[in-house]
């Protein structure tokens, strides 16, 4: 198991696509499940401090993600029950709210059983913001990518705008460092590279050249773990 934790729009979903593709691994990418529960909770009219609700909300979630169906960017499928939200979950008011809605404490236990039991003993690249901190704090291989403040609200903007959403530098940067603080300032879990983490830090290098980075370091640490345990 490979974690990826790193702050919002760092590069990670991406990177951990080429990676997963490189070693033929699949990726989960944990934010869905956070998000998943803010799209249902929006339209209910449930604020995003509403902790209870919330809770009810995460521990009823239904909630699937398999390899990507349609090919229009997307680098997963989500569905929750029989509808596609893989779109629906990366909206700017989606954005807006998820970081406070992930704060709850309800929220986190809830979801905490549904990302172990996907990560055990298979072979996945999970990304979020707490894998190897405590989702999954024995992963082998353990990286945080972080990157500049600008340089995320740089490719933030790209993609929505790619999206069509209407919006500028500043907003999207205003936006990120919200969430920044909200994701790093939490009591639980806070956004923080674990001891044992690889940090890498992506300004002004291309997915691709990271995805070969981690791809060499995961493979010499398989290769290690391997060599020492045919000598046990
Ligand atoms: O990676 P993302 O932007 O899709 O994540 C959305 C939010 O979910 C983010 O603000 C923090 C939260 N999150 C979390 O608290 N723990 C995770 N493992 C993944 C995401």
């Amino acid at each position: 198991m490979i974690a990826i934790d790193g702050p919002g729009a760092a590069g990670k979903s991406t990177v951990a696509r080429l990676l997963a593709r490189r070693l033929g691994t699949f990726v989960f990418d944990t934010g869905a499940l956070y998000r998943a529960v803010t799209l249902l909770a929006l339209p209910q009219g449930i604020a995003p401090n509403d902790a209870a609700a919330l809770t009810v909300i995460a521990n009823d979630l239904d909630i699937t993600m398999a390899p990507p169906t349609v090919d229009d960017g997307r680098q997963v499928n989500v569905q929750l029950g029989d509808e596609d939200v893989t779109w629906a979950l990366r909206t700017p008011e989606i954005d807006a709210a998820v970081s406070e809605v992930s704060a709850h404490q309800g929220v986190r236990a809830a979801l905490l059983p549904v990302q172990r039991r996907i990560a055990d003993g298979a072979a996945v690249v999970m990304v979020g913001r707490d894998i190897g901190t405590v989702v999954a704090p024995d992963a082998g291989t353990k990286f945080y990518l972080d990157a500049s403040a600008e340089e995320r609200a740089r490719r933030r903007l790209v993609d929505l705008q790619r999206q069509g959403v209407e919006t500028d530098f500043a907003s999207v940067l205003k936006d990120l460092r919200a969430r920044d603080a909200w994701d790093a300032g939490r009591d639980l879990s806070p956004l923080r590279p674990a001891e044992d983490a690889i940090i890498i830090h992506s300004d002004g290098r291309t997915a691709e050249e990271i995805a070969v980075e981690m791809a060499t370091i995961a493979k010499e640490r398989w290769a290690a773990l391997t060599a020492r345990g045919s000598r046990a």
